[in-house]
């Protein structure tokens, strides 16, 4: 299965990781170019037991990939995890607007998706609910196609 991660931090890449070490192809996505360049360099920028040897592994046999581009990532994924982050907005409570952000372009832009999930506890039922009330004339457009 082809599977994208969104935000290629603690989440983010110990999830693409995982899956990928179970035989998916997971491209793992993010904004900070440096880290990516990293990432496909095998200098892993978290500490996290055994994750080197998973992460490079995957890359070396194409299981695992590095993108600065969602647009690219799309091509061929059915399945999207957002793992951004939610900085506490003003009232200390979780900042949605970046989740959201990428939620409304994969449903906006993919051609097929499966899938949406998130990591944040911070996102709750009601506010994907909402969105996906929102994205709802959208959806009811776009022929199922996996
Ligand atoms: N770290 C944890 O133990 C933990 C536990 C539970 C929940 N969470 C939640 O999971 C989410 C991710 O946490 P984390 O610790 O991995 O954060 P992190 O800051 O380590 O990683 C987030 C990554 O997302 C990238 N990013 C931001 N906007 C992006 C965009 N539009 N497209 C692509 N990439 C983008 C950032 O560059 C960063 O690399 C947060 O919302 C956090 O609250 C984290």
């Amino acid at each position: 299965m082809n599977l994208t991660v969104v935000g290629t931090g603690y989440v983010g890449l110990v999830t693409g990781a995982c899956f990928a070490e179970m035989g998916n192809t997971v491209t793992c996505v993010d904004v900070d170019a440096a880290k990516i360049a990293k990432l496909k360099e095998g200098i892993i920028p978290i500490y996290e037991p055994g994750l080197d040897a998973l992460v490079t592994t995957n890359y070396r046999e194409g299981r695992l990939r590095f993108s600065t581009s969602l647009e690219e990532a799309m091509d061929g994924s059915g399945v999207y995890f957002i793992a951004v982050g939610t900085p506490p907005g003003e009232d200390g409570s979780a900042d949605l607007q970046y989740v959201l952000a990428v939620a409304r372009q994969i449903v906006d832009e993919a051609s097929c998706a499966r899938v949406l999930a998130s990591h944040d506890e911070g996102v709750s039922r009601a506010s994907y609910a909402a969105f996906l009330r929102e994205q709802e004339g959208l959806k009811a457009r776009r022929p199922r196609c996996c």
